[in-house]
């Protein structure tokens, strides 16, 4: 991998290649998720996959700055985004404030915030104040109880309309890319179109800028349910029972430790 992604060079990604996102939580995968991916998110699905909560909405600021801290340990190079927790950006100025923290707590190059036009005045005070955002639209899994589940988005024309007015009203707030999650593939390509803004999308078909996957689910370690969008490139899950259980037999049956394994 070359230089560190910047703001810059990810706006001019747009034109010129495909971006790859990929979630990381801890220090020790982040550094094997750093050469392939372009931008690491310390997303608040770790609630999910980590925590074992049913949804993101328990994650906590200290949570996210405590997993951030150890991806921008394990991947220095890497551009880091923090998810902002649900809760935590309810107001401009408890947004600043806790962004700042992040910022001050962590190596993070940006934010993450979920929201559409309700959330551009927002999002515009923390980039007038030196933090860089990237917004979130389409499914937004924060609002999961407020909504009655994940709901596909694009499938009616107020939905669709609704997602392009969001995503614009991000771009003129500030913000120096978007995540489109949960919408048909039509609406991928015209939020694409719509915004000059870097379009990394999630369940949101194949003409966005750039593309993101929760690593516990492409690796298949995350085996509660799999998302449609989800493609599986190893079984995760079973490669470490497997290993394990090696183990334990081995341990059990005296086979290991063997010699090698022995101080002399
Ligand atoms: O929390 C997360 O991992 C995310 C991605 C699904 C985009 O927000």
């Amino acid at each position: 991998m070359g230089k560190k992604e910047t703001i810059t060079s990810l706006k001019t990604a747009k034109r010129d290649r495909k971006l790859v996102m990929i979630t990381a939580y801890d220090a020790l995968f982040a550094s094997l998720f750093a050469d392939a991916a372009d931008l690491l998110l310390v997303g608040d699905s770790l609630n999910m996959s980590f925590l074992g909560e049913p949804d993101t909405l328990s994650a906590t600021l200290d949570q996210m700055i405590y997993h951030t801290r150890a991806v921008c340990n394990g991947a220095p190079e890497s551009f880091v985004i923090c998810d902002m927790p649900f809760g935590t950006t309810n107001t401009k100025e408890e947004a600043l404030a806790n962004a700042v923290r992040v910022f001050q707590q962590t190596h993070a190059d940006a934010v993450k915030i979920e929201g559409g036009l309700e959330r551009a005045e927002l999002v515009e005070h923390l980039c007038s104040n030196a933090i860089a955002v990237m917004g979130h639209v389409g499914l937004m899994p924060q609002s999961v109880r407020s909504e009655g589940g994940y709901i596909v988005q694009g499938r009616d024309e107020t939905s669709f309309a609704k997602v392009i007015k969001d995503a614009k009203a991000i771009e003129a707030a500030g913000a120096f890319a978007l995540v489109v999650e949960g919408v048909t593939p039509d609406l991928g390509r015209a939020v694409t179109k719509a915004v000059s803004i870097p379009v990394i999308g999630i369940g949101a078909g194949k003409d966005t800028d750039g593309q993101v996957l929760v690593w516990s689910d492409m690796l298949g370690f995350f085996e509660a349910f799999k998302p449609k969008f989800v493609k599986r490139y190893m079984n995760g899950a079973e490669a470490v029972r497997e290993a394990v259980g090696k183990y334990a037999e081995e341990v059990r049956n005296g086979i290991f430790p063997a010699e090698e394994h022995c101080y002399k």
